[in-house]
């Protein structure tokens, strides 16, 4: 993964590097989803390859991560072979001052939320761009929902005030499908004034599975940035 000469890669290389370099041997680490937490795995395998870091077992929360965490030598381990995880390390869609997120880009939001919350410390590694004052300012909201509930689901939602509708896949004909084999309904909600009200007001309509609200997980938030045309890390 080369990130040479595109500023948006480069944020997220190197804060994918940074949260990295926080990982102590002998730590159980989750393993996110998506493009920045890409890199971090990436820098995980680099670590233990040169001998700097050892003995680690990851926690995936996807099939990329899976497949990402075989490629770069991080041994897995799954949630019934293990007592509690050190360290998360993923990236979101939006960030507000009070470290709340969105996520699910990745539509992996469900398998996140929960290595996430269970993580006894949780890093978001993020690019600059990704800083909201509120949220639901950029992104849509997702929400995976069982295959059979898609149209009520949809119903539920707009009288809740938001704006639906079916994510649909890129290269493959029809609707993303998850990996736990659900749908993903993207919502656009004008305002999200309460998002610990509505993360739970969502996830009560029946054939939720869960959404991309992440209220009161996340610990410390690491962003990416370019100032004076360098790559720098910085902690919110
Ligand atoms: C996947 C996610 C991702 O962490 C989120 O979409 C950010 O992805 P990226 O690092 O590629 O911008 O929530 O479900």
């Amino acid at each position: 993964m080369s990130a040479e000469n595109d500023p948006v890669k480069l944020m997220k290389q190197q804060v994918g590097v940074a949260a990295a370099a926080r990982v102590q041997s002998g730590s159980i680490v989750g393993l996110g989803t998506g493009s920045t937490t890409a890199y971090a795995i990436q820098a995980l395998g680099d670590r233990l390859k040169s001998g700097d870091l050892k003995d680690i077992k990851g926690v995936p929360t996807s099939f990329q991560a899976i497949v990402l965490a075989r490629q770069y030598g991080i041994p897995l381990v799954t949630l019934d072979e293990i007592g509690s995880i050190d360290l998360a390390i993923d990236g979101a869609d939006e960030v507000d001052p009070q470290k709340n997120l969105i996520k699910g880009g990745g539509a992996a939001h469900t398998q996140e939320k929960i290595v996430d919350s269970l993580a006894a410390q949780f890093i978001v590694v993020v690019d600059g761009g990704k800083l909201v004052d509120r949220l639901g300012s950029t992104f849509l909201l997702p929400v995976e929902v069982i295959p059979m509930a898609v149209t009520p689901a949809m119903r539920a939602i707009a009288k809740l005030g938001g704006k639906p509708e079916l994510r649909m896949g890129i290269k493959k004909a029809g609707p993303v499908v998850t990996d736990q084999g659900n749908l993903v309904i993207d919502v656009k909600f004008d305002r999200i004034d309460n998002p610990a009200e509505l993360e739970k007001t969502l996830n009560n309509i029946p054939g939720v599975l869960e959404n991309g609200l992440f209220v009161g997980v996340a610990d410390v938030v690491l962003i990416g940035e370019i100032v004076d045309g360098k790559p720098i890390v910085r902690e919110m």
